[in-house]
């Protein structure tokens, strides 16, 4: 092997968790510290560590054995970790703080040669930010809901979609058994891919998304032109984010100060109209966290292990500034500010997914023409 420099590199995993992380983490720690002798930081949960006394800790090799199958992460995630926005306690009132110039220092002090940085669009945009004050960052993006620019695919997402699709195939042989509507909610606060990938694989009947606005009375037409067809069931994928047409999002707890307002119950409010409007045994199900949980597919595994790998292979260049991205079967650099200037990552009601879905049958509830030109849902 050629010889090299010894550098030291940091790690840590912002936001939400996503199935995956830990093969990222432990390829980032293969490629530095096994192939190129380099040393890695761990950083407890997300940029806070890098504040707490013990929140910077060395990442061995024998720290990542055995991780590779494991869902979340060892290193702890932060959902609510922006450094320039902490919520503190002062004098017993919590203040919000910038802490990002601390950060900067923390990391000048460490004497980091790069900091990789996995997250969603908000723990990658204060990623970019710290850039611009000098922190040497490279991002990894990680969502389940796959909506971050400049990637086609973020590590999670195959996972989630994996886990709702076999719900799915459970429900339909309860539901058809019985006889039944099952309305299943499924995760995506603003971008409808886990709804639209699984539905499709998972055979729904009805998808809904939060880019496709619906009506109600096509739901009913469609469950009622199914049992006139002797379909005596219907399967529902709803994004948690879905709206009527004139509506608005169903939310089981409002924002407050920092934490987001936290989606849930659109599935009950389609599943209560399903019941009433076309008289059919209705049961609702929130999927919810699970869709986040477990092993990782080994698509899920290979991506994250070429996104870890790749961001090594970036350190090294002193490709900082940029995020490991996904451009078809490619991995590849792309400048953070490149990726997060395009506008987040939305299903295209055009979508050739959109459109195969529509070709076999599947309504997307704005279907509102077809209804009241009396064709056949
Ligand atoms: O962004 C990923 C995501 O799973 C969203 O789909 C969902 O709305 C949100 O996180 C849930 O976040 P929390 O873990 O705070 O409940």
């Amino acid at each position: 092997m050629a010889p090299h420099t010894k550098r030291r590199i940091a790690i840590l995993t912002g936001g939400g968790d996503a199935p995956g992380l830990n093969a990222a983490i432990r390829a980032v720690v293969r490629h530095a510290v096994f192939t190129l002798g380099w040393e890695v930081l761990g950083v407890r949960n997300g940029y806070n560590g890098f504040l707490r006394p013990d929140g910077v800790f060395p990442l061995t090799l024998d720290m990542v054995r055995g991780i590779l199958p494991l869902g979340g992460t060892i290193l702890g995630a932060a959902n609510r970790g922006n450094p320039f926005a902490q919520e503190v306690v002062v004098n017993g009132k919590k203040v919000v703080r910038d802490v990002s110039d601390d950060l900067v220092a923390r990391i000048r002090e460490l004497n980091l040669d790069a900091v990789i940085v996995t997250g969603g669009d908000g723990t990658l945009g204060a990623a970019l930010d710290l850039y611009r004050k000098g922190a040497p960052i490279i991002g990894i993006p990680k969502t389940i809901d796959n909506d971050v620019p400049g990637t086609d695919f973020t590590i999670g997402f195959d996972t989630a979609v994996s886990v709702a699709a076999e719900a799915l195939d459970r429900l339909h042989t309860t539901a058809e058994s019985h006889h039944r509507v099952m309305v299943v909610e499924l995760m995506g606060r603003d971008a409808g891919f886990i709804a639209l990938h699984a539905g499709i694989a998972g055979g729904a009947d009805i998808i809904l998304l939060p880019e496709i606005p619906f009506h109600y009375e096509v739901l009913a037409a469609k469950v009622l032109g199914r049992k006139r067809r002797g379909r005596m069931f219907s399967i529902v994928a709803v994004a948690e984010g879905a709206t009527p047409v004139g509506g608005h999002k169903v939310y089981r707890q409002p924002g407050e100060g920092l934490s987001i307002a936290r989606l849930g119950g659109i599935s009950l409010h389609v599943a209560d109209y399903l019941a009433e409007a076309t008289d059919t045994e209705t049961r609702a199900l929130i999927l919810g966290h699970l869709q986040r949980g477990g092993t990782p597919t080994a698509r899920d595994r290979l991506l994250a292990t070429r996104f870890g790998a790749e961001a090594v292979r970036m350190a090294e260049q002193g490709l900082v500034g940029h995020m490991v991205a996904l451009h078809g079967t490619r991995v590849e650099p792309i400048p953070l500010e490149e990726a997060l200037a395009q506008r987040p990552k939305r299903v295209r009601p055009d979508d050739d997914m959109v459109q195969a879905a529509r070709a076999i049958g599947t309504i997307f509830g704005d279907e509102i023409e077809r209804l009241q030109s009396g064709q056949p849902l």
